[in-house]
This record gives structure tokens, sequence and C-alpha cells, in this order.
């Protein structure tokens, strides 16, 4: 499996963890950078890790930024993107059972990194329900 992770200069030290954690998971690893601790824009990452989720070239995203907030929020701009801020287990399980996620966002100054570590598994793990409800809902989320 494919993921594609990126981060602005907060999100630096925690994106570096778990690419290593990934690494050891034999996930495929797409790195879309920031890779310096210089001041970047979160848009660009965010946006930049959608892209590569809707084009195909990953299977899901992970983007990390201060507090996840402006980088899921980039990255729901892109159509198709479903990005759900999860800091806790329970949020990133329910949110690929009942919205079929296709990024995580997480916030580096809001958890650590063992609770963010659990997330990513739990979020990578967990298949879409595929439940007919949660299947309409998430096609209105496209509808203007
Ligand atoms: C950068 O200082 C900070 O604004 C950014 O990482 C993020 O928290 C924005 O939502």
């Amino acid at each position: 499996m494919k993921i594609a992770i990126g981060c602005d200069h907060a999100g630096l030290e925690l994106k570096e963890k778990v690419v290593k954690h990934l690494h050891e998971r034999n996930y495929e690893v797409i790195d879309m950078g920031t890779n310096t601790p210089d001041s970047v824009d979160y848009p660009v990452y965010g946006k930049k890790v959608a892209h590569a989720v809707t084009q195909g070239s990953a299977d899901f995203g992970i983007v990390i930024c201060g507090t996840g907030i402006g980088i899921s929020i980039a990255a729901n701009k892109v159509k198709g993107i479903r990005a759900a801020l999860c800091h806790d287990v329970f949020s990133a399980k329910a949110t690929r059972e009942h919205n079929n996620a296709n990024i995580l966002a997480m916030g580096a100054r809001v958890i650590g990194i063992g609770p963010a570590l659990e997330i990513v598994d739990a979020f990578l793990t967990t298949p879409f329900s595929e439940g007919e409800r949660h299947i309409k809902r998430i096609n209105m989320l496209e509808e203007e």
C-alpha cells in the first residue's frame, strides 16, 4: 500500500517519525516534503498530498501541521478528498468506517508521538464499512 505524506515546518519532526514507522510496517511511502525546518506554507503540502491521492499515485495520505487544521482544510479543498483531523484512535477508526476518509490529518503541536502512531495504524488498517447510508452521505459531500 502506498502512502503519500506531507507536512509544514511545524509537522516536520512528527512526519519523520511517522515515515520511519510506515517503513517498519512495510508501507511504500511517498514523502512530499517539507524536509527542512524552514518556515513554509501548509496549503502547498496539503494540496500536494491530496493530488497524489486523487491522481491515484497513493492509496492514502497523511498530512501534518502544527494543529492539523490548516493542512486538513487545504487537502479538503481538492475534489474527491475526505481529510479527517484525528487526535484519537476512535475517530481514526470511525472516519474510515463511516466517511471512507482518504487522508489522515494530525497536529504535531497537539498530540504526542505514541498516540499519533496508534492513530496512523488505526486509520490505515480499518476498512470502509460499505454501508449503504454511508455511501449515500459520502456521495452528497461532492454535491454543490
Ligand atoms: C504554523 O505556525 C501553523 O500555523 C501551522 O502549522 C498550522 O497549525 C496551521 O493550521
